[in-house]
C-alpha cells in the first residue's frame, strides 16, 4: 500500500510526463514531485512510445534521476531552446507565480524554466495560496562571503532572515553551485515582480526563488477519501 501523498504526487508526475512528445528538449526539475515525471519519462522511452527527447537537470538531482531512468541529458552549450520543463513548486498563487527553492535549486531551475516554451508546475494543493510567502519562506542563493550584508538586506525589507542550515550535514546547506540559502520569511508578498527585482539587485545575491509570470500550466493534485487524483 503506497500512502496517498505518495500516490497523489505519482499520478501528476505522470500527467506530466505525458505531456511531453517526442523529438523534444525537455527541462527536468527538482523535487519528490517531478522526480516521478522523471521516472515516467523513462518508462516511455524505455517502451518505445517516446522518442528522441533530451533532458536538461536543473539540478544534480535532476541528473542522477536522468541516468537511472535512462534519460540522454545536454547541455544549455548544445541546445538553443527548451520545448517543455517540468518542475515543482513550494507556492503557487492564483496567477501562476510561484516560489520556489525548497530544495535549494532555484537558481538553476529559472534559468532552465524560464527558457522553455511551455512550463508545467506539478504540486499537490497544498502548494496553492492566495499570496505568495504567505505560508512559505523565500528562498534567496546568496556568495558565501556576502552571508551578513545580505541578511541585513532582507531584513530591512522586513523579513524574518534564517540562514538555510544542513539535514545529517553540520552547519549550512551548499547549493549544487556551491553557494548558501537566505530563508527569508515574509508576511506575505505584495508585488512578487518588484521583490523579485529588487531582491536580485543586492549584491552577492545570485538568484531568488519568485518565479513571475514563467509557468505556462498548473497541475494540482489531490487526494480524496485515500483516492488521489489530478486537475
Ligand atoms: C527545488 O529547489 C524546489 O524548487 C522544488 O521544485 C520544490 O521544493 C518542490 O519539491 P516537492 O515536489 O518535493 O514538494
Amino acid at each position: 500500500e503506497m500512502d496517498p501523498v505518495k500516490l497523489m504526487k505519482q499520478e501528476v508526475g505522470r500527467a506530466a510526463a505525458a505531456k511531453v512528445q517526442s523529438d523534444t528538449v525537455v527541462g527536468l526539475g527538482t523535487g519528490s514531485t517531478t522526480a516521478f515525471a522523471i521516472q515516467f519519462l523513462g518508462d516511455r522511452l524505455a517502451s518505445g512510445e517516446l522518442k528522441n527527447i533530451k533532458g536538461v537537470p536543473t539540478s544534480f538531482q535532476a541528473s542522477v534521476l536522468a541516468k537511472k531512468y535512462g534519460i540522454p541529458l545536454t547541455t544549455l552549450d548544445e541546445v538553443d531552446k527548451i520545448d517543455i520543463a517540468i518542475d515543482g513548486a513550494d507556492e503557487v498563487d492564483p496567477q501562476f507565480n510561484l516560489i520556489k527553492g525548497g530544495g535549494a535549486a532555484h537558481t538553476r531551475e529559472k534559468i532552465v524554466d524560464g527558457l522553455a516554451e511551455q512550463f508545467i508546475v506539478v504540486v499537490d494543493s497544498s502548494k496553492l495560496v492566495e499570496k505568495l510567502g504567505s505560508t512559505f519562506a523565500l528562498p534567496v542563493e546568496v556568495l558565501p562571503m556576502a552571508v551578513a550584508p545580505v541578511t541585513r538586506a532582507l531584513t530591512a525589507l522586513g523579513a524574518t532572515v534564517d540562514l538555510r542550515m544542513g539535514v545529517n550535514k553540520d552547519g549550512p546547506v551548499i547549493t549544487d553551485q556551491g553557494n548558501m540559502v537566505l530563508d527569508a520569511k515574509f508576511e506575505a508578498i505584495a508585488n512578487p515582480a518588484e521583490m523579485e527585482a529588487h531582491i536580485n539587485n543586492i549584491p552577492g545575491v545570485l538568484e531568488n526563488g519568485l518565479f513571475v509570470g514563467v509557468a505556462t500550466e498548473v497541475l494540482v493534485g489531490e487526494v480524496k477519501d485515500g483516492q488521489a487524483s489530478v486537475r
